[in-house]
């Protein structure tokens, strides 16, 4: 509810995301787990570069965000996962794949005779994300972990790229944008989803990178960028084709 937002807000800002305190944790558990203060919180990571470093390694903490019931009513994940316009067979790579809310989705989108790489640089997290497809039966997920600075996909090997929440925690982007253009097949699509500069949800508004901005890095990296018309309520979606 937003009411809790505010406060939490001016406990936790100047912070990078997504720690939460504990009040935002007792917040969510008492407002029916909402997701929309998953980002909020105060932070013991540190800049780097021009990625924000965050220490993801505690899988259960985070879980209980990124899975929280409330968050498909904010996040939109089926709206996201359509302008993929992924079809029967294709491979998607979802970067930054964190606990695995959106391999459900992904699997469903290609199908059996598809791929879903499920990349992340966090090792307990790509260990989560293997335990996970392996109990719900997402034969197609193959879960990858990945240096900080490249998604290691082969030339062209990848039909569509998603990127949620992370593209604020990457390092060099233009650089790490050219390496997604190249792993894309020609006509391939990179779809980034974040926070807005204005929403009360999300890292610390320094942290945060303007759709315009996005949009220029990813033109940088010798994509066609533009941004999308969504109905997300506090983020915004950049759709890049190769
Ligand atoms: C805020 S979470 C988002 C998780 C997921 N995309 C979601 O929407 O639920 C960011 C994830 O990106 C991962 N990550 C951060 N920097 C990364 C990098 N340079 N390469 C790959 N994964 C990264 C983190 O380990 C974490 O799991």
């Amino acid at each position: 509810m937003r009411w809790i937002a505010l406060p939490l807000l001016a406990a936790c800002a100047p912070t990078p995301c997504p720690e939460p305190t504990a009040e935002s944790r007792s917040a969510e558990s008492s407002s029916g787990g909402e997701a929309r203060h998953a980002h909020h919180g105060r932070h013991e990571g540190h800049h780097h570069g021009e990625g924000m470093q965050h220490d993801f390694s505690d899988v259960a903490r985070f879980e209980a965000m990124f899975d929280a019931p409330g968050r498909a009513r904010w996040q939109r994940p089926v709206e996201v996962v359509g302008l993929l316009d992924l079809t029967p067979g294709e491979t998607v790579a979802d970067l930054g794949a964190g606990t695995g809310y959106f391999e459900p989705l992904l699997a469903a989108a290609v199908g059996p005779r598809g791929r879903v790489l499920a990349l992340d640089s966090e090792p307990a997290m790509v260990a989560h994300l293997r335990e996970r497809a392996q109990a719900e039966g997402l034969t197609v997920v193959e879960a990858r972990e990945v240096a900080v600075d490249g998604p290691g996909l082969e030339p062209g090997s990848v039909d569509a790229i998603l990127v949620v929440d992370t593209w604020h925690h990457l390092p060099d982007r233009v650089a790490y944008a050219t390496k997604l253009r190249d792993a894309l097949r020609d006509g391939g699509v990179l779809l980034v989803v974040d926070f807005t500069l204005q929403t009360e949800q999300g890292p610390p508004v320094s942290a945060r990178i303007a759709p315009d901005a996005l949009v220029e890095e990813l033109r940088a990296a010798g994509l066609q960028a533009t941004l999308v018309d969504e109905t997300l309520p506090d983020q915004y979606v950049v759709r890049a084709t190769r």
